[in-house]
């Protein structure tokens, strides 16, 4: 149809985003026998097979199984540098990617190895196709809290190399309130905020993230559609929600996308984006996120719209939002 035609042509910004949840089953196989790790799946069938997950943790599970194949710098280079060449033909022009760095350091890895392989990706696509963005460090919310003040001293010396820091990992039971220290610690960095929360947590841990943590968007942030003070004070606030439909769909947060409250935010006045999550294991990259929203009514103009409110949201700088909007 001219509608989905249409779609690769609007530039996006993509904002929820895990680097690692971009590791297609073929990479994963390729690494494991480059780095010489055994993959708890005998191939990459059978591991697709087990793609059918029933809440977050049966997704994580999964997810942190195949993290160990990621060991050097070239890796994640690799694994970078095929997400942005995939996303630019959605027409991803600035990618903010998520790193859940404390799991790679727990594995041996070191923080430079992680980010000078996703820095070094990002730079090419930079110089090959304009494409910017840059690394948030994800702390891993179901970790001891010190680990993740240890993936902030690893990356101290170079904190210029990151836009931000976010918070994700397994909600229920690890509220925003347990990360305020690490986040006073971050702003002070002078890094921007931001947070996974309302994905499977209740409305509460999204009022924590906007007054504890000081976040300037929220991840996921669904259930505050359950909320009508929180939703004024995100709409209020202009804090952004980075919506991942397809991720809701295939963690069973939402029963089916017809039932996603992504239209009550909107025509609550909040200002929503369009992301994929972790593309390489729900189904589809941003551009079929975008595409899964035409099929319950939303209209070309309206995609364009969300296209513009994930420029708005994003952290580039103004010149380069004035030349994406
Ligand atoms: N890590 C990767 N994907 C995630 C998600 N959807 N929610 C929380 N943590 C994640
Ligand atoms: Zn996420």
């Amino acid at each position: 149809t001219p509608l989905l035609d249409a779609l690769p042509r609007l530039p996006k910004a993509e904002l929820h985003l895990h680097v690692e949840g971009t590791l297609e089953p073929e990479l994963a196989f390729a690494l494991a026998q480059r780095n010489g790790v055994v993959l708890p799946y005998p191939d990459v069938a059978a591991l697709r097979a087990a793609y059918d997950f029933g809440d977050l943790q049966s997704f994580l599970d999964l997810y942190y199984a195949c993290m160990p194949v990621l060991r050097t710098a070239e890796d994640f280079h690799d694994l970078t540098a095929a997400y942005l060449e995939r996303s630019h033909r959605d027409g991803v022009a600035h990618a903010e990617l998520f790193v859940d760095l404390q799991v790679h350091l727990a594995n041996g890895i070191p923080a430079d190895a992680v980010l000078d392989g996703m820095l070094a990706a990002l730079a090419e696509a930079r110089r090959t196709r304009g494409t910017t963005g840059g690394v948030i460090l994800a702390v891993v919310r179901d970790r001891p809290v010190a680990t993740a003040h240890e993936a902030l001293d690893a990356v101290a010396h170079r904190v210029h190399d990151l836009v931000g820091i976010g918070l994700d990992s397994a909600e229920v039971g690890y509220p925003p309130a347990l990360f305020v220290e690490v986040f006073e610690r971050a702003a002070a960095l002078g890094l921007h905020r931001v947070a996974h929360a309302g994905e499977e947590g209740p409305p509460s841990y999204v009022v924590e993230a906007v007054e504890l943590l000081g976040v300037e968007r929220v991840d996921h942030g669904i259930r505050a559609v359950e909320d009508p003070t929180l939703l004024a004070l995100l709409v209020e606030r202009g804090i952004p929600l980075t919506v991942c439909p397809l991720s809701n769909v295939r963690l069973r947060a939402v029963p089916d996308l017809a039932s996603h409250p992504i239209r009550a935010l909107l025509d609550a006045g909040v200002a929503v984006t369009v992301n994929s999550d972790d593309p390489a294991y729900f189904g589809g990259y941003v551009g079929a996120n975008y595409a899964a929203l035409v099929q319950v009514g939303f209209t070309a103009p309206e995609l364009a719209r969300l296209a513009a409110a994930s420029v708005r949201a994003s952290f580039a700088d103004d010149a380069r939002k004035a030349e994406l909007l």
